[in-house]
């Protein structure tokens, strides 16, 4: 018997603005390994202005305007977050910071997974708990498991694959989790109307 499945889209945000970012690179691998039906694009956050309410009643910036309807269109989100001093690096706060504004802010209700690298042991896990509040207080449905903390993250990841294979599988079934996650949330919402 052949599975067909639907097509299933998902907006990859990277935390990190750096060339050599292992969390951009991590986001890349992820892709080479998509699960069959699932398509991840790497989306770019390196011309979100610093958020300022004076700049935002005049409007969204374009590049704000281009992020939520990428996220508004995909069927779920996927962010790999860098750690700094404990935390998540303030680029991903800003960026986050200027989606959540009203009207329609995109994250409401949109199914979304977290992962991050660092060289360090931990794998980002301090940065994790925080953007899963972030997202939480954005109203957003953060995957609850499997957890993915890629602790020596250049052993593991290379340029745009995954060099270890352990690390591949987390993500093949972060993934996997995620879009299952998110066709039940579909189901429980048209159940509801
Ligand atoms: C300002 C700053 C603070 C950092 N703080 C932490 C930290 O608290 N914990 C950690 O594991 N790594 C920390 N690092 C190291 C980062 O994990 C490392 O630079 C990582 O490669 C950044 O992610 P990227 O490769 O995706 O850019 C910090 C780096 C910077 C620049």
């Amino acid at each position: 018997m052949q599975v067909v499945e639907t097509p299933f889209s998902v907006v990859a945000i990277s935390g990190s603005l750096r060339d050599e970012s292992h969390n951009t690179r991590i986001l890349k691998a992820a892709r080479s390994i998509a699960p069959y039906g699932m398509e991840i694009r790497v989306t770019d956050i390196s011309d979100v202005p610093m958020y300022n309410d004076d700049i935002f009643k005049q409007g969204f910036p374009s590049s704000v305007d281009r992020l939520r309807w990428e996220i508004e269109s995909a069927d779920a989100v996927l962010i790999a977050t860098p750690e700094y001093n404990s935390s998540i690096p303030g680029v991903l706060k800003n960026t986050l910071d200027w989606i959540s504004r009203p009207p329609n802010q995109p994250f409401n209700e949109k199914p979304v997974a977290i992962l991050g690298g660092s060289p360090g042991r931990l794998g980002t896990v301090r940065a994790q708990a925080h953007l899963r509040e972030v997202l939480n207080g954005m109203s957003a449905y953060v995957l609850p498991k499997p957890e993915v903390f890629i602790g020596q993250v250049s052993d593991a990841v290379g340029e745009d694959s995954f060099r270890d294979e352990r690390t591949a599988q987390f993500v093949t079934r972060l993934l996997e989790s995620l879009r299952a996650w998110a066709r039940s949330l579909q189901a429980v919402a048209v159940q509801s109307t």
